[in-house]
């Protein structure tokens, strides 16, 4: 079974047709809410929103571990596919493009990062070489040329704790080190979504231009970048979509 968690702007998807929900209990306390079970097309799919239903939960405040327990321990997920909304580092990237990244630098602090915590069980290091799963973003790239999308296929994303903004001088530290795009949510879960041998990908939506980019050399406007999500958003969920069919 397929689980999508949903980011800013995808709190629900419309092409699920939603069979049923289920709170799920986990050993780390409550998920961000509760999970839909339906199908899309005639896979079977789990969704769950990041930020909870009506997106009160903060980026560092979203349970990661609850979250990704409950989707592959709770509910069967074998994959999963992260969609989150992102700031630009690199100048290709316009606010509207999608991007399936690559490559992690994790830059957040004080979230719990792992269910390899001590205590009973024995020390376990994964590896985290290659952060997503190479199969599942082929399979999204894929889905984006069916659907006649332009997709980013190769970026380093980011990291940052929030929920504030960054810095210019952040933004520029980030793009030295590497970074291609910014955002607060995807770490520690694709950390997380390896611990449990999951595979994993994310599908990410440029909202807007990175702090000191583009139009963004001065402040970041974020009702300007509402229209821009919905857009993409709805990319995002026809291309789902034909990821779908592509299984199915
Ligand atoms: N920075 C961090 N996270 C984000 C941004 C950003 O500019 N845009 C959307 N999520």
């Amino acid at each position: 079974m397929l689980a999508i968690i949903g980011g800013s702007g995808l709190t629900q998807l419309a092409s699920l047709e939603v069979a049923r929900r289920q709170v799920v209990r986990t050993p780390y306390g409550e998920p961000s809410g509760t999970l839909s079970f339906g199908r899309i097309g005639s896979q079977d799919v789990v969704f769950l929103a990041r930020h909870g239903h009506g997106h009160t939960i903060p980026p560092h405040r979203v349970n990661y571990r609850a979250n990704l327990w409950a989707l592959v321990n709770g509910a069967g997920a074998t994959e999963i596919i992260s969609v989150a909304s992102v700031g630009a580092i690199r100048a290709d990237l316009a606010p509207g493009t999608l991007v399936v990244p690559h490559q992690i630098i994790d830059t957040t602090w004080g979230r719990p990062a792992t269910f390899f915590d001590g205590g009973e069980a024995a020390v376990v290091h994964v590896d985290f070489t290659v952060p997503y799963d190479s199969s599942l973003r082929e399979r999204l790239l894929c889905a984006g040329d069916q659907a006649g999308l332009r997709l980013a296929g190769r970026a380093v994303y980011a990291a940052t704790q929030g929920p504030r903004l960054e810095t210019a001088a952040e933004i520029d530290r980030l793009e030295r080190d590497g970074a291609d795009i910014v955002g607060m949510t995807g770490m520690p879960e694709a950390a997380l979504a390896r611990e449990l041998a999951t595979p994993y990908a994310a599908l990410c939506v440029v909202a807007n231009w990175a702090a000191g980019r583009g139009d963004s050399t001065v402040s970041i406007q974020l009702d300007r970048i509402e229209p821009v999500l919905q857009t993409a958003m709805g990319q995002v969920r026809t291309l789902i979509g034909d990821f779908c069919a592509a299984d199915g």
